[in-house]
């Protein structure tokens, strides 16, 4: 017995000449079928019951999945009884093919029929395994026995699908060489073409012919080279659909899907975020999405894909992993403060050129056509930069902090992450906004106010009365100035006796429509030389600057 590694059969590439897969490009969608109900359901801790399998079964059509494989109606009385009720509760919609599985095997042939009595549109896929080894452990038999095996399947399946005749069920055939991959090339072409002779496939008339990489063994190019050979030897090529079944043993089974692709192939068979029998088979949702990314459309919706990955979860009860492509919880999220960056570069720059393309470092694919949204984490820390606060407050909040204030603001929030010993989320850094800015509770109030406007020779000058409390003290002042920003800085000077002078001024809505308030960001600059920024909201945009101002001065008789 060999030790460690040695003992392993290393995967023998196969000669291809002319190989010419890796100067292709895929440039349209496959056939998608998914074997999600099959494949996925039987290796699930606990198989979807009936409710479950209809819950699946009606996500798969809302994505716009045309050929389900739905069960093994003749491996138990459940997967029997659920095809029933797909067909007799008219769930299947008349342009969804429903697919049956079944060995090679007489018994299990004939009940697969009675079971799909009443369907409108079947593809009747049958298999037996192929493989090197598979004749050796399991069958003990050579290559003519195996070939029998399916020849015999196939001979039956015609002889029952004749007798079917005028029924209204329209019925197609897939053929499966199970372990594909493991089998020699030319014996893989020559048991499906006894097929597809059998079953007198023709271009009007395809066979399916599904090359599965049952158990995937080796890089993804092998099998894009299985592929390439395979459909440049079978005879009557154009009499056959070329489909792929990639399982994920070596987690390659997307990129091998997409090789094989390029070699020739034009239906795939996976499921869902790549459930299915040990690592599963290949993701649907991923390889949809490869290839939307390049610019070709998928054919499947995957606009609410948390809403596929939740109905995947209820049903599967599998779960969905952080970082799986383009569904997992923090996909979309930015940790690193260049990445960040780059990405609000990018915002900026789709929007300043109006490209009409997607133009966004580190983010490929636009959040929203899956119905999610980008989520940068900001770390409040020493790494996190004085923007960090201000990007938290325009991103997941709505305020644009005018730049200077960002240092204000950045220390603020830094003073309270070292206070916290840890990272502050979104929420409490606006929290820290609101009781800084918005709800402080300093020593001047304006109880009550009035502006009128005085305008001679196209100058004016505003009037501004105000009811002030200093310390619990009303007053009654009284002031002017070129506008109400100016009249109430003059009132401020007057209350608090200061020679305080205006640096800044900034305003943008922060609600739409009828409801629109102003949030005014003011800057001052006090006679102790230093500024302090102030944020006053409301419908008025007056008000909004007074209450700035208010906030300002009150920041600053705070120290
Ligand atoms: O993985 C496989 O080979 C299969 C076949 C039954 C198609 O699931
Ligand atoms: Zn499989």
């Amino acid at each position: 017995m060999k030790k460690g590694c040695e003992k392993y059969v290393p995967f023998k590439p196969i000669h291809l000449e002319h190989r010419e897969w890796p100067d292709k490009e895929i440039k349209k969608a496959p056939i998608w079928c998914s074997v999600d109900l099959r494949d996925g359901n039987q290796a699930l801790i606990n198989p979807m019951n009936l409710h479950e399998k209809l819950e699946m079964f009606k996500l798969l059509t809302d994505i716009g999945i045309k050929e389900i494989e739905v069960g093994f109606p003749s491996a138990s009385e459940t997967e029997y009884e659920i095809l029933r009720t797909l067909i007799e509760g008219e769930y299947i919609p008349d342009d969804v093919t429903i697919q049956v599985l079944v060995q090679a095997r007489p018994h299990l042939i004939e009940k697969t029929f009675e079971a799909i009595k009443g369907a409108k549109n079947v593809i009747v896929h049958f298999y037996n395994s192929t493989s090197t080894l598979q004749r050796k452990v399991v069958f003990k038999k050579d290559m003519e026995g195996i070939t029998e095996i399916a020849v015999n399947g196939a001979r039956l399946i015609r002889d029952l699908t004749d007798k079917m005749k005028g029924s209204g069920t329209n019925i197609r055939y897939e053929y499966s060489p199970e372990s594909f991959t493991g089998t020699e090339p030319d014996f893989a072409v020559d048991i499906c073409a006894r097929v597809m002779e059998v079953l007198g496939a023709t271009p009007e008339n395809k066979i399916i012919l599904n090359l599965p990489s049952t158990v995937e063994s080796s890089s993804p190019n092998g099998y894009a080279d299985q592929i390439e050979y395979f459909c440049k030897h079978l005879k009557n090529r154009e009499s056959a659909i070329i489909s792929l079944h990639p399982h994920n043993d070596r987690g390659t089974a997307v990129a091998a899907a997409e090789l094989a692709l390029m070699a020739g192939a034009e239906r795939i068979e996976g499921t869902l975020f790549g459930n299915g029998e040990r690592t599963g088979n290949v993701d649907i949702v991923t390889l949809a999405l490869n290839m939307y990314t390049q610019a070709v459309d998928p054919g499947l919706d995957f606009s609410d894909i948390n809403r596929v990955k939740k109905i995947y979860e209820n049903t599967t009860k599998m779960v969905v992993g952080e970082r799986h492509p383009y569904a997992g919880q923090l996909v979309f999220t930015a940790f690193s403060g260049s990445h960040q960056d780059a990405i609000n570069k990018g915002k900026a720059y789709m929007k300043e050129s109006g490209t009409e393309y997607w133009e966004i470092p580190y983010l490929p694919i636009d959040p929203a056509d899956l119905g999610r949204e980008y989520e940068p984490i900001i770390r409040i820390n020493s790494q996190s930069g004085k923007g960090g606060a201000a990007f938290i407050m325009q991103n997941n909040f709505g305020y644009i902090l005018p730049k200077n204030m960002h240092p204000e603001f950045g220390a603020v929030v830094k003073a309270e992450c070292d206070e916290r010993g840890r990272e502050l989320t979104p929420n409490e850094v606006f929290e820290l906004f609101r009781k800084e800015y918005l709800e402080l509770d300093g020593p001047y109030k304006l109880i009550k106010h009035k502006i009128y406007e005085e305008s001679t020779d196209g100058t004016s000058l505003v009037h501004m009365d105000c009811i002030m409390e200093f310390n619990g003290v009303e007053m009654s002042v009284s002031s002017t100035g070129n506008g109400p920003i100016n009249a109430f800085t003059n009132i401020m000077k007057n209350v608090t006796g200061e020679d305080i002078r205006f640096v800044s001024y900034s305003e943008h809505a922060i609600t739409s429509g009828s409801d629109a308030r102003a949030v005014s960001y003011i800057e001052i600059l006090m006679p102790n030389g230093k500024n302090y920024f102030g944020v006053g909201i409301s419908h008025n945009i007056n008000l909004a600057s007074i209450r700035g101002l208010l906030c300002a001065v009150n920041r600053a008789e705070k120290g």
